[in-house]
């Protein structure tokens, strides 16, 4: 029999925490948010769809966990603020930010692009964490209990996504982004670093796994032979936002199966082996 240290939601124990996370209705963020309840956090499930954030709200809620859907755009300064004052009134003060919303997908070549997509892209999926992070960071500094900001960002924040408009800039962005509260925020005992998603099936990308070809073709690209579900990234926020990992500051994690150390296996070689 396992004793009661032995176990995951022990060892990564958050019971008394409060946590938020972005984009929480589904995908990724939402796995995020029900692995941080299960780690004992009570949790704030922000989305811009607000029948999504209460209906995982109420998931965690009839799992025995605490949880509150909460409606808010994060590239509104001003419904960032109203779900900051929800979440104290409702959960208390914030330990845990899991900056995950992002519009997902293709948008051309830079070169013609919409302007105004570029614009939009961006205030999500970059000023968006800088909106949250402001404000749910100023609550973990006044509750001086120190707290983790984990900012989800993505393999193409390191490699460029070809037509991918705003995304790998928006991305790479959110990297530094982390790096940089991690040295400002660190006086307050607060940690910020970023995950790295390689491939991953969530709503977002269920479009391009509809198609068995491609889904193939995706898995056999990855050395560990299968593309990611959202809870290959959520063991590694759950570990981000908990104590073991409080000497983790100001880094990015790469959650991708080696995906990304594939490329110099792709150059081609002589039929006859080159010796050294
Ligand atoms: N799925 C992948 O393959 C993949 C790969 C790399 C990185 N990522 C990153 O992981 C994160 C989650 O991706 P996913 O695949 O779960 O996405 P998803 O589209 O399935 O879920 C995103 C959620 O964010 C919400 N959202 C969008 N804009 C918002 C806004 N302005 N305010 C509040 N909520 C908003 C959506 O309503 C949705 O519930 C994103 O940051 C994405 O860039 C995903």
């Amino acid at each position: 029999m396992q004793s009661a240290s032995s176990q995951p939601q022990a060892w990564l124990d958050l019971s008394g925490r409060v946590g938020v996370v972005t984009g929480a209705g589904r995908g990724i963020g939402a796995e995020a948010a029900r692995q941080l309840a299960s780690a004992g956090a009570a949790v704030a499930v922000l989305d811009c769809d607000a029948v999504a954030a209460a209906d995982v709200a109420g998931e965690i809620e009839r799992r025995g966990g605490r949880a509150v859907g909460i409606a808010a755009d994060v590239s509104r300064e001003d419904e960032i603020r109203a779900a900051c004052t929800q979440v104290r009134q409702e959960l208390g003060s914030c330990d845990v930010l899991v900056n995950n919303a992002a519009l997902v997908g293709y948008a051309g070549p830079l070169m013609d692009g919409d302007l105004a997509q570029w614009n939009r892209m961006l205030s999500v999926n970059l000023t968006g964490a800088l909106l949250c992070t402001r404000a749910f960071g100023a609550q973990m500094i006044a509750g001086g209990r120190g707290g983790s900001i984990i900012n989800v960002a993505s393999i193409c924040g390191h490699l460029p996504l070809p037509s991918g408009g705003a995304y790998s800039v928006g991305k790479a962005g959110l990297m530094m982004l982390a790096r940089m509260l991690a040295l400002e925020l660190a006086q307050h005992g607060i940690r910020c670093n970023s995950v790295s998603p390689g491939l991953v099936r969530t709503p977002a990308t269920e479009a391009a796994y509809d198609d068995a070809a491609v889904a193939s073709a995706r898995q056999q690209m990855v050395p560990v032979g299968r593309v990611a579900g959202p809870q290959d990234l959520a063991d590694v926020i759950v570990f981000l936002a908990s104590s073991r990992s409080g000497y983790i500051n100001g880094q990015d994690i790469l959650v991708d199966g080696g995906l990304s150390q594939t490329l110099m296996g792709l150059v081609p070689k002589p039929t006859q082996p080159m010796r050294a």
